[in-house]
């Protein structure tokens, strides 16, 4: 019986123990371990993967390199970690990864992960979807989705902007158009649960000046709208 498979295991938002238990086990037990450098530390896969396990960072690997390990899980019987930033159902390529695992009739399972989202909420000490007195709507959107930011505004949802970059006054301007208050708060979480975690919150209009800040690069989460209100929680 084959053992090849590739777990394709939500890494959480960057602190080592924020793996759920089912994703450490699985990279504890896999022969090879892939994962992006951009988020993910060496520490945080040194802690949980086997001492002799392969590591293949990403880069220096290619995408081309993670499937020739994709194709030798298969032909040298291999279990595969494949680490995904944050929640693997959210912009995290696992739509193309599981493609190409189901070319290569190869086992494969999905684990869930904190996405940041839910760690910048933490962060925060705020609840998304309980807005008192608004909307209890939440948008997952980025600034590359085709549908323009202010028809999501338009809503009074509250939002939260994955791959924000600097891009605050896009954002400002996209936001106000679509309605929001120049009074309506907003954070930026950078880094979150890491070593140089920077939550940081502002009025609407003042996004575009806060944006900018030094201490951020371009891995930023902009939430905003009413569940950052500042009277959250005191009904
Ligand atoms: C390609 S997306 C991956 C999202 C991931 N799947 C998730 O659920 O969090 C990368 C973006 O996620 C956000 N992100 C990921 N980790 C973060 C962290 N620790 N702090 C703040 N934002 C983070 C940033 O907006 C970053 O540009």
């Amino acid at each position: 019986m084959t053992r090849a498979k590739v777990w394709f295991l939500g890494a959480g938002p960057g602190a080592a123990d924020l793996l759920t238990v089912r994703a450490a086990r699985a990279l504890a037990e896999a022969d090879v371990v892939v994962w992006g450098k951009a988020l993910m530390t060496d520490e945080m896969v040194a802690e949980h993967a086997r001492a002799d396990a392969e590591l293949v960072p990403w880069p220096p690997a290619t995408i081309a390199d993670i499937h020739a390990v994709y194709d030798r899980a298969r032909d040298e019987d291999l279990v595969v970690a494949r680490l995904l930033w944050g929640d693997p159902a959210i912009y995290a390529t696992t739509r193309d990864e599981v493609r190409e695992a189901r070319a290569r009739e190869l086992d494969f399972e999905i684990v869930p992960g904190v996405s940041a989202f839910c760690a910048a909420a933490a962060a925060l000490e705020i609840e998304l979807t309980r807005a008192p007195k608004t909307s209890q709507s939440l948008i997952i959107t980025a600034p590359s989705a085709p549908e323009p930011l202010r028809d999501f505004a338009r809503h009074g949802a509250t939002i939260a902007i994955f791959m924000a970059g600097r891009r605050g006054e896009d954002l400002q301007t996209e936001l106000l158009a679509g309605g929001y208050a120049p009074q309506t708060q907003c954070a930026i979480a950078h880094r979150v649960t890491r070593d140089g975690e920077v939550v940081i919150t502002c009025r609407l209009d003042e996004l575009s000046t806060t944006l900018v800040s030094p201490d951020l690069d371009s891995h930023t989460l902009v939430l905003v709208g009413a569940a950052l209100a500042d009277d959250f929680g005191r009904t």
